[in-house]
């Protein structure tokens, strides 16, 4: 199964990143959103990107100018009918996202992988969606995508061996680093690194410390770069909550139980960095 042409659902921070991956190592990449704002947004991040890498020694001008011409404006769908495989980053909703995958099975290649990116939800449920549940595979990317190594790959039940190994070797091709893991809630990361998170709110909220000081504690105690509050604004206060409660749900075990501060903060609009505010304040 050889792949050449990709198509990225999702201009966003998620979907720019992997377009942006997947364009500097030579595929040809259709970047769809639903509007065309959305995606000139979504290239000019990668423009960006290019640019300092361009500046830092990392490439020349010439790689940064091929790799942008590889990149491909979509509003459409349809699109996926050139795509050998395609990888979708919308929103995190069930309903959403097995809508788009209904309309990509129509309109991509009988070969074509539909990957998704999504950071939590079942890559089964997702699947049977399709008329393809063979050819649907998780490929969960880390954020910001064009720094960190890590690639979860997720199989559903049906994903074959075949369509394992293709992602695989696309994922080293991106200079990435794939590990494979079953489909549970949350997979690994999320299944590890939210209730960090949570208990690090749950330790703000019992006024164990300052969120200075537990974050202090993390990154100097436990080398971790980032304190796990600041984290929690980087990645989204409204992600975190979701992705708790789809622990919750999923293993209905209380130790999963979403802690009352991160709620209030997503009620109160506060989402971390995204909308100026969450456990700190940004310019
Ligand atoms: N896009 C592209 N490049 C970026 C970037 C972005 N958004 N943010 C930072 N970088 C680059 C910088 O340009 C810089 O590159 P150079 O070395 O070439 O200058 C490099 O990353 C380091 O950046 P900085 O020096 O500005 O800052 P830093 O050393 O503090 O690193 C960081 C920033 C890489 C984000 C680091 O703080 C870090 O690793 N944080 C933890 C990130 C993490 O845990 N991500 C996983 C989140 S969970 C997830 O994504 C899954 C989920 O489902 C929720």
């Amino acid at each position: 199964m050889s792949i050449k042409k990709v198509m990225v659902i999702g201009a966003g921070q998620m979907g720019g990143g992997i377009a942006q991956v997947c364009a500097q190592a030579g595929y040809e990449v259709y970047l769809n959103d639903l509007r065309e704002e959305f995606v000139d947004r979504g290239i000019e991040t990668i423009a960006k990107n290019l640019s300092r890498s361009v500046e830092k020694g990392r490439m020349t001008e010439e790689e940064k100018e091929a790799a942008l011409e590889r990149i491909i404006r979509s509003k459409d769908l349809q699109d996926a009918a050139h795509a050998d495989i395609v990888i979708e980053a919308a929103v995190e909703n069930m309903t959403i996202k097995t809508d788009i995958f209904k309309k990509l099975d129509q309109a991509a290649p009988a070969h074509a992988i539909l990957a998704t990116n999504t950071s939590s939800l079942p890559i089964t449920e997702i699947a049977a969606a399709t008329e393809r549940p063979e050819q649907v595979i998780g490929m969960h990317f880390m954020n910001p995508v064009p720094v960190m190594k890590l690639v979860e790959i997720i199989r559903g039940l049906a994903t074959t061996d075949e369509v394992y190994q293709a992602v695989e070797e696309m994922t080293l091709k991106l200079n990435k680093a794939p590990v494979e893991v079953n489909d549970f809630p949350g997979f690994v990361s999320n299944r590890i690194l939210m209730p960090m998170i949570n208990e690090a709110i749950y330790t703000l909220f019992e006024g164990v410390a300052t969120k200075e000081a537990i974050d202090d504690v993390m990154k100097m105690g436990m080398n971790h770069p980032m304190g796990p509050l600041e984290l929690a604004d980087f990645i989204g206060l409204d992600t975190c909550l979701y992705i708790m409660e789809i622990l919750h749900e999923g293993f209905g075990d209380s130790k999963y139980r979403p802690c009352p501060l991160l709620r209030k903060y997503v009620k109160a609009g506060w989402l971390g960095k995204k909308s100026g505010r969450g456990f700190y304040i940004y310019e």
